[in-house]
Parts: structure tokens; sequence; C-alpha cells
């Protein structure tokens, strides 16, 4: 994960706003981007995808506040994100993470993430830069517990 306000983040955010910005609505797709990547959004990536889209930095900020998937702060604890989008689903997450959760406690964060590309194996859950898949009760509690 990159430092909040080092040159090689911004760079990073720079690079993701390239990629999105000729779509519609770039904005949600901009800063999930950005989230994913950094695992939080900071003021200065704030104040540059502002400039990028010729937005105010309120109007950036108030979409950031919004939505519950934003993070302006680093989440502290180390965090597994469990696929909840269909397939997945179809293969037991959403137990799966209520379970999880319950097992991790306040020590592990549980997040949910929508597809990783993988939907025949799973349910998958990504942690750091590792993907896991074909989770169950046994597996993920193994992963719980060596965090
Ligand atoms: S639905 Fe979970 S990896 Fe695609």
């Amino acid at each position: 994960m990159n430092l909040p306000n080092d040159a090689a983040g911004q760079e990073d955010v720079r690079a993701i706003i390239s990629r999105h910005a000729h779509r519609e609505g770039a904005l949600l797709p901009i800063l999930h981007a950005i989230q994913a990547d950094r695992g939080w959004i900071d003021e200065t990536a704030i104040r540059t995808v502002a400039h990028a889209l010729n937005l105010s930095r309120a109007e950036v900020h108030g979409v950031v506040s919004f939505y519950h998937d934003f993070r302006t702060r680093p989440e502290p604890r180390p965090v597994i994100k469990l696929c909840r989008a269909e397939a997945c689903q179809a293969r037991g997450s959403e137990p799966l993470a209520e379970w999880a959760q319950s097992r991790a406690g306040d020590r592990v964060a549980i997040e949910p993430v929508y597809c990783l590309g993988l939907c025949s194996v799973g349910p998958n859950a990504m942690l750091g830069d590792d993907v896991h898949a074909r989770l169950d009760q046994a597996s993920l509690g193994a992963l719980i517990e060596a965090l």
C-alpha cells in the first residue's frame, strides 16, 4: 500500500484517473479504483480527482463521505475482502461472511468485494494481493487465525 501523500501514490492516482476519465460518470469508478488500490482515499487524492474531473473538492468529498465503501483513513486492522457477487453468493458467501465476522471479532476487518474474476471456484476472498478460492469455514478460519 502506498503512503497517502507520496509521489508514487499520486502517480497511481493519476494513472487510475486516466484509465477512467473518458467514461461517463467517471467519478465513482475512479474512487472505487483508488479505494481498491490504496485501501483509502486521502485528501490529496480527493484534490487530484476533483481537479482532473473539473469538480469542486467539496463535491468529491461529498461522494466519498456518502458511500460507506469509501474510507478516508487507513484501516488499522488486516482486511479480508470476501466476494459477495452473484456466483460467490450462490456458493454461500453471505453466511460465510457472517460467520467470518463473528470469528474475526474486532481483530480483522471482513469487507465485501464484488467479483474477483474467479467465479467458478468461489467463494473467494482477497488478502493483500493474494486471492484465496473455494473458501469454507475451515480455510477462511485458518486465514483469520494466521493474521
Ligand atoms: S462472483 Fe465471486 S469471484 Fe466472481
